[in-house]
């Protein structure tokens, strides 16, 4: 089993960035946070931050045939990008969409996401503890379907 975290732009600056909304942590300390889970469930995990959308695109294609979930925070692509939900329905990787803070609770645009419907599931506003969700969702999903 190996799933893939992939983290859009400006997560790069998680723990500096508006920390009152991020947090204090950085992106090491999820990704750290993140090993500990999968690890403790006899997981493989490999982590990709990019702050281009093209970039996020070529990773999810790449893990065509070699990742069993994917994780994504797509951060203000979220809100605008139509091809990375594309590209998850186009590898068909069961995803989960996870947001660090509750989108729904700020500025309307934040409302919107073009990648849910490509996810099987979207976690918000749940922080760090919103990805270790995720890799208990997938592995439930990935285990009812073997
Ligand atoms: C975010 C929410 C997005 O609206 C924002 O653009 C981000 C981070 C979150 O994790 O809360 O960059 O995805």
């Amino acid at each position: 089993m190996k799933l893939l975290v992939i983290n859009g732009p400006n997560l790069n600056m998680l723990g500096v960035r508006e920390p009152g909304i991020y947090g204090n942590r950085s992106l090491e300390d999820l990704e750290a946070e993140l090993r500990a889970c999968c690890t403790a469930r006899g997981v493989r995990v490999e982590f990709f931050q990019s702050n281009h959308e093209g970039a996020i695109i070529d990773r999810i294609q790449e893990a065509f045939g070699s990742f069993d979930g994917i994780i994504i925070n797509p951060a203000a692509y979220t809100h605008t990008s139509i091809a990375i939900p594309d590209a998850l329905k186009a590898v068909g990787i069961p995803a989960v969409e996870v947001h660090l803070s509750d989108v729904f609770s700020r500025e309307p645009f934040r409302r919107v996401s073009y990648t849910s419907p490509a996810c099987i599931a979207t976690i918000t506003g749940k922080h760090f503890q919103g990805y270790l969700e995720a890799v208990d969702i997938l592995l439930e999903h990935i285990g009812s379907r073997s």
